[in-house]
């Protein structure tokens, strides 16, 4: 969980959407046909998505999601989207409502190029230490801008800092269908701002129905793209949005009850203890795809 410092560098790093554009901003309309194909009521994905909170998913299969937040930006996003189609990748994209205002045109270039647009809130305050109406406030607006300017209806939330409380996910929940997504792979690139970290992170860090955290508004995370999506290609992995990789999760069965422990000699509870076939047996393997 990133420090309050940190919570302030990254806040202040958000007047990065407010770079100009190659464009100025038009106020875009959305396109009616294209509008009414999207505008269908928010549903839960059939096989999954019964919780309404996901760190990542379990398939059955080498299925991954990369995420980008804090966007769109005016030269980094367009800088990745055109990485993402030349591999043919489709990424989840969790904007700030204030920068999809400003950079419309590249809000509606991330929908129209078959990613997933979604709710990061309007201005990306830490909302666990908001009151109510304001929460709904910076939610709600969200929402509304992007439907307005990229006719995609969002149905996922992430809490800035991944920062929210049991009412106000549980309102978002109910209110607006959301579920709540946060990443068990953290490239951690607002904080080193290295490419060949945010590279070795993503590349040792990913499993089959990982989430991975990025962030399009800092250059060095664009510059490490190229080589962390070809390693994962490489490796086998196939990129979806989250909202496919939530149709694909299947929820693990409730482990077995274990049997009531026996007491075991000390000197047995010794030996395991320093077995090296016990110790291993004790972690799982590392999932492959
Ligand atoms: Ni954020």
């Amino acid at each position: 969980m990133p420090s309050r410092l940190a919570l302030t560098i990254v806040a202040a790093t958000l007047t990065a959407c407010a770079e100009p554009a190659a464009k100025p901003a038009v106020k875009a309309e959305p396109t009616p046909g294209h509008a009414s194909a999207k505008l269908e009521p928010a549903t839960p994905a059939t096989t999954g998505a019964k919780r309404s909170t996901y760190s990542q998913c379990n398939v059955a299969g080498p299925f991954i999601a990369i995420t980008f937040d804090d966007g769109p930006h005016g030269a980094n996003t367009p800088r990745l989207l055109k990485m993402l189609k030349d591999r043919g990748i489709k990424a989840t994209f969790f904007v700030v409502g204030q920068c999809v205002a400003e950079l419309p045109e590249i809000a509606k270039q991330i929908v129209d190029e078959g990613h997933e647009i979604a709710n990061h809130s309007w201005s990306h305050p830490l909302l666990t230490k908001l009151g109510e109406g304001s929460v709904r406030d910076q939610i709600e607006r969200t929402h509304n801008v992007i439907r307005q300017t990229t006719g995609a209806v969002p149905t996922l939330f992430r809490p800035p800092f991944g920062a929210f409380t049991a009412n106000q996910r549980a309102w978002a929940h109910a209110t607006l269908a959301y579920t709540s997504i946060l990443w068990d792979v953290d490239s951690n690139d607002w904080k080193h701002r290295s490419a060949a970290k945010t590279e070795s992170i993503i590349r040792a860090e990913t499993r089959p129905g990982s989430i991975i955290l990025c962030h399009d508004i800092h250059t060095p995370t664009i510059d490490a793209m190229p080589a962390t999506l070809d390693a994962l290609l490489g490796k086998g992995f196939k990129f979806v949005t989250v909202s496919q990789l939530l149709a694909m999760h299947v929820e693990k069965p409730p482990a077995p009850k274990a049997p009531p422990a026996k007491p075991i000699p000390a000197k047995d509870a010794a030996d395991a203890a320093s077995s090296p076939d016990q110790q291993q047996s004790a972690s799982p393997a590392p999932a492959k795809p």
